[in-house]
């Protein structure tokens, strides 16, 4: 359900094919994140002129920040395969060993939402981190003995939205940890362009910027946004973007000027009228708008705290002047 609302940044099954057209296959075509791109050519060249596997690299940040795209990237210029699964797609240790075992020498094993792993999975990955070997028993009660396997040297690279739950011995054997920021207008502005280009779509300047400002930092959401706009223009019968169905467009599809929509409003209307501001706790939030707390932090929240609509204090939430201001609604008194 998440999945259909435009603003959402997780990906719908439909959609991953057409994102991945979109996709930018080079460092040199992956705009901003400037801090991770600038540290990984470094330690990709290294790994290059050392004939070496790269560390293993951990990536953490909001849902359409560009981390799968990254791992892609990365793959692409250390020229290896990349693997790419997810921690809640491999269900036993049995099944992460069947992955290892197949990969080649220095390829990349991506692992999309690693936080997930279960426990004993999560045991298997340690050895095979570390010491590029899979301990694997053999047999069972008094007769049963444990065998070393070893791997070809290979990539992780882990990905998740909450680096938090990551336990501490694996957050640990991970040589590399990039966090993901939000992009800028300038960014996301660039970033329409490229897709614009890509799908043979031509919008004007102060269009592709309106589309960024409301893209809330994210650039799945801009292609998004891009795409639906195309299709107000095309039924108008126009054959270039402007200003005027930009806006349009998003005010139909209930996205307001900062980017926020149904539901981030209700998060702070609830925490207003219903809490007084704040503070208040996440579960509480989560309860009384009838949402999954998951989806409001991993979706809704980082926005928020990012333009400053909402503060985060030891005994919960708080909404800020300056949301009580962009709903129209007086400020309270301190
Ligand atoms: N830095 C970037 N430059 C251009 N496009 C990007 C960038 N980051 C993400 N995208 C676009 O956004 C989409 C979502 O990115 P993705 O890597 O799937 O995000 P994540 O894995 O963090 O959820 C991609 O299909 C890609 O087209
Ligand atoms: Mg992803």
């Amino acid at each position: 359900m998440d999945n259909e609302r435009i603003t959402s940044a997780n990906i719908s099954p439909g959609e991953l094919k057409q994102e991945t057209g979109l996709r930018p296959q080079t460092l040199e075509e992956y705009i901003g994140q400037k801090n991770a791109k600038d540290n990984l050519k470094v330690f990709i060249e290294a790994a290059k002129m050392r004939g070496e596997s790269l560390d293993h690299v951990l990536f953490y940040g909001p849902p359409g920040l560009g981390k799968t795209t990254l791992a892609g990237i990365i793959a692409n210029e250390l020229g290896v395969d990349i693997k790419i699964t997810s921690g809640p797609a491999i269900g036993r240790a049995g099944d992460l060993a069947a992955i290892l075992t197949n990969l080649n020498e220095n390829d990349v094993l991506f692992i999309d939402e690693i936080h997930r792993l279960n426990r004993s999975v999560e045991e298997v990955l340690y050895s095979a981190m570390e010491d590029f070997a899979l301990d694997i028993i053999i047999g069972k009660g008094p007769s049963a003995r444990s065998i070393r396997l070893d791997l070809s040297k290979f990539t992780l690279i882990g990905a998740t939205t909450r680096a938090g739950s990551l336990s501490a011995p694996l957050r640990d054997r991970f040589g590399v940890l990039s966090k993901f920021e939000m992009y800028t207008i300038e960014e996301l502005s660039q970033i329409i362009n490229r897709s614009a280009g890509l799908l043979g779509i031509t919008a004007d300047n102060d269009a592709v910027i309106e589309m960024a400002k409301r893209s809330r930092g994210t650039p799945r959401i801009a292609n998004r946004i891009l795409k639906r706009i195309r299709d107000f223009s095309q039924v108008l019968g126009k054959d270039k973007i402007d200003l005027e169905i930009t806006k349009q467009g998003l005010d139909a599809l209930g996205i307001d000027d900062m980017g926020l929509e149904r539901l981030d409003r209700e998060i702070l209307t609830s925490i207003i009228e219903r809490f007084n501001g704040g503070p208040v706790g996440i579960d509480t939030i989560a309860a009384s708008i009838g949402e999954e707390r998951v989806t409001i932090e991993d979706a809704y929240e980082p926005y928020l705290l990012q333009i400053g609509y909402i503060s985060r204090t030891p005994k919960g939430r708080m909404v800020t002047n300056l949301a009580y201001k962009h709903l129209g609604l007086p400020v309270p008194e301190e």
